[in-house]
């Protein structure tokens, strides 16, 4: 494999796994950010996301001159020792914009930036989210016949961005110019991961496609577990039982308080979007964002009935605030979105995620965020489970049951073991489940 000079522009979540990642395969790789203190911060090493082995890779690759920190996309693009950068990454954020639609306006950005900088034969990778044609007109944008642009969608899950980028299941590079996308794809060629090479708007749609099944497999699932609840049949059992069908598989197959995070929820409203402009209708992916809205104020028709149908002025525990374990993100988190609807009743809530520390402030104004799970507990009519974090299992579940008004939880992830609960004298609300 070549050693390959690359600049990632975006040293957010996707630029600086990718940045990292990259280099510990023997890349030379310059990571820009348009914010200094964090630039300064990352190098001393220190990573403000919570992902596992990041801060590692970070450090390690660093000392051993691999990877290196700059303000700026020009400063990563105009090196100093004049030897010209074969690849630019492109992961600047995408978020949701008007009506749903992805909101391209950093991507844009950094082209017009970036276009009179790039050396001769350079190629640019997409690496954001973003509608199917956007590497042409990131392409027309350049304005140059002498680069390439470059799809190359990430599926990094956050918790696991590290591994997920070394262990991938699949990379897909998608460029009209082969040659750019063959160059593209021998980066990753250590990985021996199975690649698709395609055109551009093809790997554009890979993005999407995947994200919007996984978000109608969730949806189907929490429908299914309503079913369950309303039937007397156990989601659990349901869902192995048709898991074991390998054209299903078993991931991926457990229901909650709703999908949520930076990309889901994004992603399935820019698909609907792209199917609009193209004047069709998505009625699946439309159907899975509104059962995921209906299965939050679902969780609430629980949370209410537990405490006895009223919430105004009732005291409700929160566990879990993030929108997945292993993450400090909010981002669009269903656990928020309960929290939000409970205030909207009058109810008081009082939270304790691992993820998220009490001191850090403006994490919700909806949840007064404590630092233990026993503070969230205290005097409670209810308890509430949002987020899956496998501590919340061996809690001890006598001193909580203690501490509450009302010995009551609702877990809206199957997470806790029911018997040791009842052992404990607490009543278990679960979803879907006998
Ligand atoms: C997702 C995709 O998995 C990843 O490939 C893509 O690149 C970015 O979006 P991420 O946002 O990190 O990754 O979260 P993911 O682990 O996919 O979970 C998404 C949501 O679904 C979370 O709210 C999670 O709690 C929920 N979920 C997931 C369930 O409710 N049940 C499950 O069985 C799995």
């Amino acid at each position: 494999m070549f050693a390959r000079r690359i600049a990632v522009i975006g040293s957010g979540y996707v630029g600086l796994t990718t940045g990292a990642c990259l280099a510990s395969l023997g890349h030379r790789v310059v990571c820009a950010d348009i914010d200094a203190a964090k630039i300064a911060r990352l190098r001393r090493g220190e990573v403000d996301i919570l992902e596992p082995g990041l801060p590692e890779l970070v450090v390690e690759n660093q000392v051993a001159g691999r990877l290196e920190f700059v303000v700026g996309a020009r400063e990563a693009i105009s090196r100093p020792d004049g030897q010209p950068v074969e690849v630019v990454f492109l992961c600047v954020p995408t978020p949701m914009g008007e009506g749903g639609a992805a909101d391209l306006r950093a991507v844009q950005a950094v082209a017009a930036e970036i276009r009179h900088l790039l050396p001769s034969g350079c190629v640019v990778v997409n690496k954001s989210t973003v509608p199917v044609g956007t590497a042409d007109a990131t392409l027309r944008l350049l304005n140059r016949r002498d680069v390439a642009v470059v799809s190359n969608p990430e599926f990094l899950r956050e918790g696991t961005a590290v591994h997920d980028f070394l262990h991938p299941d699949r990379i897909v590079v998608g460029c009209d110019a082969q040659d750019a996308a063959e160059r593209v794809a021998a980066l990753y060629s250590k990985l021996g991961a199975p690649t698709v090479l395609t055109d551009a708007a093809s790997a554009e749609m890979v993005k999407y496609a995947a994200n919007c099944f996984l978000a109608m497999k969730l949806s189907y699932v929490n429908a299914l577990a309503e079913l369950c609840d309303l039937l007397g049949a156990d989601v659990g059992d349901v869902t192995e039982g048709m898991g074991y069908d390998k054209r299903i598989g078993q991931s991926f197959l457990k229901p909650g308080p709703g999908w949520g995070g930076s990309c889901l929820p994004k992603d399935t409203n820019a698909l609907v979007q792209v199917a609009a402009a193209a004047g069709r209708e998505l009625p699946l992916v439309s159907a899975s964002i509104a059962t995921n809205e209906r299965q939050r104020a679902l969780m609430v028709d629980k949370i209410r009935d537990a405490v006895g149908g009223d919430l105004a002025g009732r005291r409700i525990g929160l566990l879990g605030l993030t929108f997945k374990a292993g993450t400090d993100d909010l981002r669009d988190s269903p656990a928020l979105g309960v929290a939000a609807l409970l205030v909207a009743e009058g109810a008081e809530l009082s939270g304790y995620d691992p993820g998220c520390p009490a001191a850090v402030p403006g994490v919700t104004d909806d949840v007064r965020v404590v630092d233990e799970p026993m503070l969230a507990a205290k005097d409670a009519a209810a308890l509430v489970v949002l987020t899956e974090w496998p501590e919340f299992r061996s809690l001890d579940w006598s001193a909580i049951g203690g501490v509450m008004d009302n010995r009551t939880v609702v877990d809206t992830r199957n997470l806790l073991d029911p018997d040791i609960l009842r052992r404990a004298g607490i009543s278990w609300v679960g979803v879907g489940r006998r």
